[in-house]
């Protein structure tokens, strides 16, 4: 099957044979991520009739053609009714909170525009502006070295990309850790400066008068307990944690301490597949795994793990999806090659005057 159309722009799709190939139309209207999640071939409720015949008419030829860039929709279910409806389709703090025990989450960090339009494309469940933006982006050793401003800035791009995934920021070191009115006032910054929809906090039942106050003040947080990378002095490194009894039974402590206080997910990282299932059976907040094992209510991986975009030196837990550092890499390689050989641009990648501009121009010049 080939499904022909820009996935994220889709409000109708209906399935034809065009040379002896089923393709999937779809028809596009002005509005993002409307319906990221249609099944391919499954024929969705149109708003505009007048819309959806001209769009067919225009992918047909398209197709035919072997124009448009064919892609594959993947993960998706149907989405009916008015464009209000469609749009109506963000994903929610409370939507997250009922997904306790299924359907199973997806997260995944995204730092910038391009990143949130492809993981939003994807049909994610939440985008994650996480802290590692230090590693992965900056190439700082830890994430104690970002701050507040960088994660502010991060944000208000993935925010410039509407994604329909609930939009969560970290909180970076020693901004929660102060006081509850500096920590506040700094979950505020991430809401109404950057467009954030709720934060992520790293910490057990010591951080709790903390996630209080964000709470009180209306703004929905998300915990992490496990391995959390801004402790890494204090663990002596990024080691699994809750392998001993004792530290296996604090943190289902501290994971009970932050459901109960209302956090609506728990992100449980670096430990025992065990544990992971433990805590998930035992909070009533959504459990989201990385490196916690496959019974998590979802997972998340960083995007640049997933994507193969890194060094390549990834933790057990990171399944790679793709390669595409080494793709990055050919395709410059390829451009510098072009360059060098001048083959690059060609005619059609330049631009033109007329022949007797060209010749008034080159008069009494070097090139005459
Ligand atoms: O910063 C981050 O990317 C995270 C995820 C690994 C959960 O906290």
């Amino acid at each position: 099957m080939v499904v022909v159309g820009v996935v994220d722009v889709v409000v109708g799709a209906v399935e034809i044979v065009v040379d002896g190939a089923t393709v999937v139309l779809v028809t596009v209207v002005p509005v993002r991520s409307a319906c990221t999640r249609a099944s391919a071939g499954e024929v969705l409720v149109d708003t505009d009739p007048a819309e959806h015949a001209t769009a067919t008419r225009r992918l047909a030829r398209a197709a035919r053609s072997g124009t448009r860039r064919t892609t594959r929709l993947v993960s998706l279910v149907p989405v009916r009714g008015s464009l209000d409806r469609v749009m109506a389709d963000k994903v929610t703090v409370p939507q997250i909170r009922n997904r306790k025990g299924g359907p199973k989450i997806t997260m995944v960090t995204a730092y910038d525009y391009p990143g949130a339009v492809i993981a939003d494309r994807a049909g994610v469940d939440i985008v994650l502006i996480g802290d590692s933006v230090a590693n992965v982006v900056h190439g700082m050793e830890t994430t104690l070295e970002i701050g507040l401003d960088e994660i502010v800035l991060h944000t208000r791009a993935v925010r410039r990309a509407k994604p329909r995934a609930l939009i969560v920021a970290d909180m970076p070191w020693l901004t929660f850790h102060l006081s509850e009115q500096d920590t506040i006032l700094n979950a505020g910054r991430l809401v109404a400066e950057a467009g954030a929809e709720a934060v992520k906090l790293e910490g057990g039942r010591k951080r709790l008068p903390m996630i209080e106050a964000i709470l009180s003040a209306e703004i929905p947080v998300m915990g992490h307990v496990g391995l959390t990378p801004q402790s890494v002095h204090a663990m002596g490194g990024f080691k699994v944690q809750g392998r001993m009894v004792d530290a296996a039974r604090e943190m289902i402590d501290d994971a009970k301490a932050l459901s109960d206080a209302g956090c609506f997910a728990i992100v449980i990282e670096g430990v025992p597949d065990v544990l992971g299932e433990i805590i998930t059976k035992e909070v009533d907040a959504p459990t989201i795994g990385i490196g916690a094992g496959p019974k998590t209510d979802g997972q998340v991986l960083v995007f640049h793990d997933l994507l193969g975009l890194g060094s390549g030196d990834y933790p057990k837990f990171v399944r790679s999806y793709a390669n595409l550092a080494d793709q990055a890499v050919d395709a410059i390689s390829r451009f510098k090659a072009d360059v060098e050989s001048g083959s690059f641009p060609a005619d059609d990648e330049s631009y033109h005057v007329p022949d007797e501009v060209a010749s008034e121009l080159l008069k009494g010049t070097r090139s005459d």
